[in-house]
């Protein structure tokens, strides 16, 4: 247990603000990532939106996240003492699980819900709210989201930093320190898809643009190249944990031959570095797109050898692959979304006609545009 609890004071009182952060987009090396391979990704224009105002008055905390059926509230009394008394004394990992099972016991034994969604981003909530301020602050928190969730573009890690920017926000009373935020929305994914997240998604939807990131390590950021890109729903659920986790036996299993399989992984992100830097000093040109189309396809063949992909994924990419287009899982796998790379010359009609098939096929696809932007603080603006 820590330190004595206090009561709610008139430091609690802020002013009504909203942040965003944006989806991620892997575009190469989900999987080999998370054993220090590169992978690149890019922020894109869909958003998660949270809404922070103070709730003195009521005394409680409340949180409205109806994407997900979450409509919940608790005194701030009810939180000090199921919350806040289990606060981590360090940032090991054995206090940080400490706290997440008190937690857990605590939402539990309101019995307030068994769907695992919805426990998840409530211990995510939380966990962070523990972990970032002194007191259970009387707040309403809503949360509205424009990403598809469990769908692998992110909505965890951008959920994650919009909290982490919002309580530190609160708490701090100015403007987080960006790196701080990524490092606690990491802790949070952690909770939410187990200890082999890699901390990409929450550096995407931290710092937005295009990056490559490894190791941890955010290597490169950039001015974005114009890509046209199409987002495919195969709407197969799947959860991105027990994905990692399949990765993680197949590899116990067959070491070399999966540690072969990341690294030819990490050469086609290299390769696609490199693409990148020529489109930005010398303009995009279809030859950029047709190796880029290449590594599109050999990265997809080097997860289907890991087995992540899924027969959905697989039509999507066949119809793309009719017209002429090259497409790629994108995140997990096992279901969630694909992306259809789109190059400068390729028609409207072309891709009008493989977004009717798709329909027909009963996918939802989108034509989306990659957000330079990270999170980002609103004042004014309200949900
Ligand atoms: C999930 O969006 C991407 C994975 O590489 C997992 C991770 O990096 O944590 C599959």
């Amino acid at each position: 247990m820590s330190s004595p609890v206090t009561k709610t004071s008139s430091s609690d009182q802020f002013e009504s603000f909203v942040v965003t952060a944006p989806a991620k987009l892997i575009l190469f090396g989900e999987h080999s990532v998370v054993y220090g391979k590169t992978a690149i990704a890019a922020s894109i224009g869909l958003r998660i939106k949270l809404e922070l105002r103070p709730n003195v008055e009521e005394d409680r905390i409340c949180i409205d996240f109806s994407d997900i059926g979450v409509q919940k509230s608790w005194t701030c009394k009810e939180v000090r003492h199921g919350v806040f008394l289990y606060k981590p004394q360090s940032d090991s990992a054995e206090d940080g699980q400490a706290f997440q099972k008190a937690i857990l016991k605590f939402l539990q034994s309101e019995g307030n819900t068994s769907d695992k969604l919805q426990l998840r981003s409530l211990v995510c909530f939380f966990y962070l709210l523990g972990t970032i301020s002194e007191n259970a602050i009387p707040l309403k928190a809503k949360v509205e989201s424009k990403i598809p969730i469990g769908a692998g573009l992110g909505s965890s890690a951008a959920l994650s930093v919009c909290l982490a920017t919002g309580l530190l926000r609160i708490a701090g009373k100015c403007e987080p320190d960006k790196k701080e935020v990524c490092r606690l929305a990491h802790l949070s994914e952690r909770i939410l898809h187990g200890p082999l997240a890699s901390g990409l998604d929450n550096n995407v939807s931290t710092f937005g643009g295009v990056i490559a990131f490894c190791s941890g390590t955010l290597t490169s950021r950039g001015p974005l190249p114009k890509l046209k890109l199409l987002l495919v729903n195969s709407h197969v659920e799947r959860t991105t944990k027990s994905l990692l986790e399949f990765v993680r036996s197949q590899r116990r299993d067959s070491p070399t031959v999966v540690d072969a399989i990341m690294a030819a992984m990490d050469a086609v992100s290299k390769s696609c570095l490199v693409i990148l830097e020529e489109m930005r000093q010398s303009g995009i040109s279809n030859n950029h797109h047709r190796q880029l189309g290449n590594l599109i396809d050999y990265n997809q063949s080097l997860l289907e050898s890991l087995k992540v992909s899924h027969p959905s994924l697989q039509e999507i990419i066949e119809i793309a692959r009719q017209h002429g287009l090259h497409g790629k899982l994108t995140g997990a796998g096992g279901g969630g979304f694909a992306v259809i790379l789109v190059p400068p010359d390729v028609d409207g009609e072309t891709v009008a006609e493989v977004r009717k098939r798709l329909d027909a096929a009963n996918f939802s696809s989108w034509e989306i545009e990659l957000d330079p932007e990270g999170v980002l603080v609103n004042k004014e603006e309200t949900v």
